[in-house]
């Protein structure tokens, strides 16, 4: 179902208010471990068969993504912070005076402080995440570097059905909404998916809100193929982690060392594909549920998508945006894109 055309007449998702110390509220919404279970059973019973990438992302495979972060070969994350810095005056100018910060998926803790750090007087930020302990914990610290802004934290599964924070949450008197989501996460999302959120994103950043956005850019292949096949192997772990993680969380019986990581772009569809490749015929059992692999079958783990700028902001035009100030390195691996709400 389309995230734009969920109404007031839809089922409002259900959050538990908490408390947190340093926060100005905690909602809770969501239970995501139920989740998974179910998740894993219906991706491997679909054919072709296929798992989340939001499942990637427990304590370990959050640690293996700082990792990926780190390798020489994995150019978004550094690039995107030097772009960031580059342009901050910039960002700081067209976001204006008091905004509210809507940054959604709080991983990424250097990238939220830089911006924080450069905006003029930031009255609140908000961090939408679906890993709770480790959002609350970043949400704190936010708290405690900025005493001057105050934080809340809404843990959420915004790849799918986004339950939207009551707009009390994000009051902002005086200053504008301006979404955050770097990294180019919005590349998980299929193009009409994509689309979609950002839809959703735009009402919830209204009125006159913007969106601060990173996206990664379609470029030469082989760039592209070694940035998720790195050297040391990290971003063979990080996948492979999800096996490892169901055998943790859900006690499937399975042997990740009979299957394989597989990464690489798909220039039809401008976009990388991760997989989970399985050597020789083997099952996995979740319960009483059996799942069978021939040799060379994969299950699909991940899209990456990669857009033009030109592309990226048609999409965002669809989804009710204006054409904003747009940025890229040097070397135009990536990109950075600032979309104005219509009004
Ligand atoms: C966090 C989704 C942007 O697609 O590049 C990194 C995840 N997967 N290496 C990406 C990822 C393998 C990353 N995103």
């Amino acid at each position: 179902m389309p995230a734009r055309q969920r109404t007031a007449a839809a089922p409002r998702p259900k959050f538990r208010a908490e408390t947190a110390e340093g926060l100005t509220f905690f909602h809770d919404y969501a239970p995501p471990t139920e989740n998974f279970r179910q998740d894993a059973i219906e991706g491997l019973s679909a054919t072709p068969k296929t798992i989340s990438p939001k499942y990637f992302y427990d304590e370990i495979g959050s640690q293996l993504f700082d990792q990926i972060c780190e390798t020489k070969e994995y150019y978004p994350t550094r690039t995107e912070i030097a772009l960031l810095d580059d342009i901050s005056d910039e960002i700081a100018e067209l976001a204006g005076e008091e905004t509210t910060v809507v940054e959604f998926g709080s991983g990424s803790s250097v990238k939220i402080r830089r911006l924080l750090e450069s905006l003029k007087d930031p009255a609140h930020y908000v961090a939408l995440d679906i890993s709770k302990e480790h959002l609350k914990k970043s949400a704190q610290k936010i708290a405690h570097l900025f005493p001057d802004v105050s934080v809340g934290a809404i843990c959420a599964d915004f790849t799918a059905e986004m339950p939207l924070p009551s707009t009390e949450s994000l009051k902002s008197p005086n200053g504008r909404r301006l979404g955050f989501l770097p990294g180019s996460t919005i590349g998980n999302f299929q193009p009409k998916d994509a689309e979609d959120f950002l839809g959703n994103a735009h009402s919830l950043l209204e009125p006159g809100g913007a969106f601060l956005i990173g996206v990664d850019l379609k470029k030469d292949p082989d760039i592209l193929n070694d940035a998720y096949n790195d050297a040391t192997g990290v971003t063979a772990k990080f996948n492979l982690n999800l096996l490892r993680r169901m055998k943790r969380e859900l006690n499937a019986d399975l042997d990740p060392d009979g299957f394989e990581h597989l990464a690489y772009y798909n220039e039809k569809a401008g976009r990388i594909e991760m997989h989970l490749k399985s050597c020789g015929a083997q099952d996995i059992r979740i319960g009483d549920r059996r799942f069978s692999f021939d040799d060379g079958e994969t299950i699909h783990t991940e899209n990456s998508y990669k857009y033009h700028v030109d592309e990226f902001t048609a999409l965002a035009e669809k989804a009710g945006f204006k054409k904003g100030r747009i940025w890229t390195d040097s070397n135009e691996l990536f990109s950075v894109h600032f979309l104005e709400s219509h009004g």
